[in-house]
């Protein structure tokens, strides 16, 4: 039986990602973020290696992060920590265990920041936010790793993707939820910051599958994924909106408080490597992922309305914002 260690097994990519590699038969293992502050700096380290040497596992998929890009801005040192030296640590950890594993870390389309689309593995990265900064830094040092101690480890470059397992914070989700709460009278408005900004969205399931892929083949190697369309937040929300036969004018309101002090304007991706190595593409459309989330939030804010109107408070309401 194949044995994986996942971080950030919690979130949404963790998820989809272990339910995959149970399907396939593996035996999943995953880390996760300990919330209390317990003083375990200077030998949590040891413990990532007796982890690891204890698990042995053959796959090691990296995806726990700071991953908020707003949030790498008020907290740029933590970021750097936890999503550049992250990385580190876990190859360090790989190298001094010696065990034989691969290893598959979670790049970014951010590194490409203001680099002129479409992107792909050729495009020089121009990062925009403490987030990029620290991405662009684990890339390298994967791609080191791999030239100076011959370790099977790749970047998955991924665009955007999401689901109705998106952190509530992040831009997809925020609209969906808010959308669905007002369809059904919950709340009146939805603040948001720049409209403008353009993303390749993709589902997250789909995006998974090119994880697993990439380790299974006979080089490591970088790759970027993505769905080839690009579309603006605004065009996101007054979807979303429509699809609710609601209009979106109406109850958006921008909120600098969203801005970000250096936006990341255009994100599109050209995934052909993928699709002609891993032979890779994406399932779902940009349409039929907005239709499930839509559907998922509806579900949800259904039952806060229940409990609103028993009289339970509901703190999803006051803290989608
Ligand atoms: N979060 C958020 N909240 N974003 C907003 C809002 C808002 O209220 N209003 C507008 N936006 C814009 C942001 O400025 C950005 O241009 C875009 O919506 C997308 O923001 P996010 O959904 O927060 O995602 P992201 O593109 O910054 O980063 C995500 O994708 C990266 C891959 O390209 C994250 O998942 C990263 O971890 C990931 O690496």
């Amino acid at each position: 039986m194949k044995k994986a260690f996942v971080t950030g097994i919690t979130g949404q990519d963790g998820s989809y990602l272990a339910q995959l590699l149970l399907d396939k038969g593996y035996e999943v293992h995953g880390l996760i973020r300990r919330s209390s502050t317990f003083n375990t700096d200077r030998i949590d380290h040891f413990q990532l290696m007796d982890l690891l040497a204890a698990i042995n596992p053959d796959e090691i998929y990296h995806l726990g992060a700071q991953s908020h890009v707003r949030v790498s801005f008020d907290m740029p040192e933590y970021t750097g920590d936890i999503t550049g030296l992250g990385t580190l640590r876990i190859l360090e950890s790989i190298r001094k265990t010696g065990i034989k594993t691969k290893f598959y870390q979670a790049s970014s389309s951010e590194m490409f920041g203001a680099a002129p689309p479409p992107q792909n593995e050729n495009t020089p990265f121009q990062p925009r936010s403490p987030y990029a900064a620290a991405k662009v830094y684990a890339y390298y040092v994967v791609q080191n790793y791999r030239d100076a101690y011959g370790m099977f480890a790749t970047n998955g470059i991924l665009f955007n993707h999401e689901s109705p397992r998106r952190g509530e914070t992040f831009v997809t989700r925020k609209i969906t939820r808010a959308a669905t709460q007002i369809k059904l009278g919950i709340r009146d408005k939805l603040y948001l910051g720049n409209l403008d900004a353009k993303r390749d969205w993709g589902f997250a399931g789909d995006f998974v599958d090119a994880m697993w892929l990439m380790l299974q083949q006979e080089k490591p190697d970088d790759y970027v994924i993505a769905t080839g369309e690009t579309h603006s937040v605004r065009e996101f929300a007054e979807r979303v909106f429509a699809k609710l036969d609601l209009d979106y004018a109406r109850h958006v309101v921008i909120d600098p408080r969203y801005f970000r002090p250096t936006e990341v304007d255009v994100l599109l991706g050209d995934a052909s490597r993928a699709k002609k190595a891993l032979n890779w593409q994406p399932k779902v459309t940009f349409d039929q992922l907005i239709d499930m989330m839509v559907l998922a939030d509806l579900e949800l804010a259904k039952k806060e309305k229940t409990l609103l109107d028993a009289g339970y408070s509901c703190a999803n309401v006051e803290r989608i914002s």
